[in-house]
C-alpha cells in the first residue's frame, strides 16, 4: 500500500496532487487547441440527439452531483441549452417527465452508484438518450448508457472524491464547448480562447498546489471549529457546496455551502466571531458583489478565509486569510478554486487524527439504495 501511495501519506493527498496530470489525461486526444477542434466520438456519433435536445437532465449523487451543477452553468452560459441537475435518488422516485427529446447525462466516478444506475434505466425506458460520464472503464453505468466519455482520471482510492471531480468538470466543459461550436452560440475567437485557456489549466493547478504550506497554517487556525460556512456565486457556488462536503466527509466538522447572496436569508444568523466563513472571491465571477457579501460577514465579526485571484487587493484588505489561485476564465475557475478547499479539508482531518482515506460511515461506491 505504501508503494501505491507513491510516497504520500494518504491516497487523498496523492490524488489531489495528481490533478494536473489527471486533467491533462482527460483532455488528451480530445482538445486540439492548435487545430481549433474538440474530438469526442461519443458526442459526434450522436450529435443530432444533443443538438435537437429540448434540455439536458443531469443525474448524479454526491460530488458528481456538484460537478453536474458546474456543468449546468457552462452548458447554459456557453451552449445555451437548458439544464436540470437532479439527485438521482430523488429523480428516480418522482415520476419525472422524460421525453425522447431529452438528453440525460449520468455522472459517476465509480459507474456503480445504485441510484444513478436506476435513474438512467428509467430515463432509457422513457425514450431519452442517455450519456455517461464515468471514471471506471466498463462499469455498470458506462455499459448501461447509449454513449459516453470517460474521465481517464486513473483509479481514485480515497473515499472523498478529488481528481474525479475536476476531471468530470473537464469532460463536461469539453462537451459544452463542442456543442456551443456546433450550435454557433460561441464565436470562433471565444472558442479558441477557451481551448487555449483549458490547456493551461494543468499548470495553473500545479501553481495552486504550491499554496499547500500556507493552507496547512490556515487549517491549523480553524481545525477546532465546530461549524463552517462556504460561500460562492455563479460557477463557484457548486464549488462552495463541494468544499463544505469535503470538510464534512473527512473531518466530521459541520459545514454548509451556500450561494453567497442567499446568506442573508438564513445562514447570516449563525455568523459570529467563532464562525469561519470560506468565500470564493475570484475576479470576474461577480467580484464586487462577493466583496460586499464579505463586508456583511465582517461586520458580524465572522472569520473570513477567501480564495482569491493572484494579486488581489480588495478582498485582502477585508479577509483574515487569503489563498491565491491563478487567473483564468470564470467558466474554468472551479478547476482552480476547488484545489485549496480540498487541501484545507485534508489538513484539518489529518490534524484531528481522522481516517482520511476511509472516513466513518462512508463508502467509495454506494451500490445499494
Ligand atoms: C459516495 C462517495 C462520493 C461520491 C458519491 C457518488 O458517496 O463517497 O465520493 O461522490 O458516492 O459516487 P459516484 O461513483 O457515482 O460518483
Amino acid at each position: 500500500e505504501q508503494i501505491e501511495k507513491g510516497g504520500y501519506e494518504h491516497f487523498m493527498l496523492k490524488e489531489i496532487y495528481e490533478q494536473p496530470h489527471a486533467i491533462r489525461d482527460t483532455y488528451r486526444g480530445r482538445l486540439l487547441a492548435n487545430e481549433g477542434i474538440i474530438r469526442m466520438s461519443g458526442v459526434e456519433n450522436h450529435k443530432e440527439k444533443f443538438l435537437n435536445a429540448n434540455r439536458i437532465i443531469i443525474v448524479a449523487c454526491g460530488t458528481s452531483w456538484h460537478a453536474g451543477l458546474v456543468a449546468e452553468y457552462i452548458f447554459e452560459d456557453i451552449a445555451r441549452i437548458p439544464v436540470e441537475v437532479e439527485y438521482a435518488s430523488e429523480f428516480r422516485y418522482r415520476n419525472p417527465v422524460i421525453t425522447e427529446k431529452d438528453v440525460v447525462i449520468a455522472i459517476s466516478q465509480s459507474g456503480e452508484t445504485a441510484d444513478t444506475l436506476a435513474a438512467i434505466k428509467l430515463a432509457k425506458a422513457n425514450g431519452a438518450f442517455v450519456f455517461g460520464v464515468c471514471n471506471v472503464v466498463g462499469s455498470s453505468i458506462a455499459r448501461e448508457t447509449h454513449a459516453g466519455a470517460y474521465t481517464h482520471a486513473g483509479p481514485e482510492i480515497g473515499v472523498a472524491s478529488t481528481k474525479a471531480f475536476t476531471t468530470q468538470i473537464t469532460v463536461l466543459t469539453l462537451i459544452a464547448l463542442k456543442l456551443a461550436k456546433e450550435k454557433g452560440t460561441i464565436s470562433n475567437s471565444d472558442f479558441h480562447y477557451h481551448l487555449e485557456q483549458l490547456e493551461l489549466i494543468p499548470d495553473k493547478v500545479k501553481q495552486a498546489l504550491k499554496s499547500d504550506e500556507h493552507i496547512k497554517k490556515v487549517a491549523e487556525t480553524y481545525k477546532d471549529a465546530t461549524n463552517c460556512l462556504y460561500l460562492g456565486r455563479g460557477y463557484n457556488f457548486p464549488v462552495a457546496l463541494e468544499g463544505a462536503l469535503k470538510l464534512k466527509e473527512i473531518s466530521y466538522i459541520h459545514a454548509e455551502g451556500y450561494p453567497a447572496a442567499e446568506m442573508k436569508h438564513g445562514p447570516i444568523a449563525l455568523i459570529d466571531e467563532q464562525m469561519p466563513v470560506f468565500v470564493i472571491a475570484t475576479k470576474k465571477g461577480h467580484y464586487e458583489k462577493v466583496v460586499s457579501n464579505i463586508q456583511e460577514i465582517k461586520s458580524r465579526k465572522g472569520k473570513i478565509i477567501a480564495i482569491v485571484t493572484e494579486g488581489d487587493v480588495d478582498v485582502k484588505k477585508l479577509a483574515d486569510h487569503i489563498i491565491e489561485v491563478p487567473e483564468t476564465l470564470e467558466s474554468l475557475s472551479p478547476l482552480l478554486t476547488t484545489i485549496p478547499l480540498q487541501l484545507l479539508s485534508y489538513h484539518i482531518a489529518v490534524m484531528l487524527g481522522k481516517n482520511v482515506d476511509q472516513p466513518r460511515n462512508l463508502a467509495k461506491s454506494v451500490t445499494v439504495e
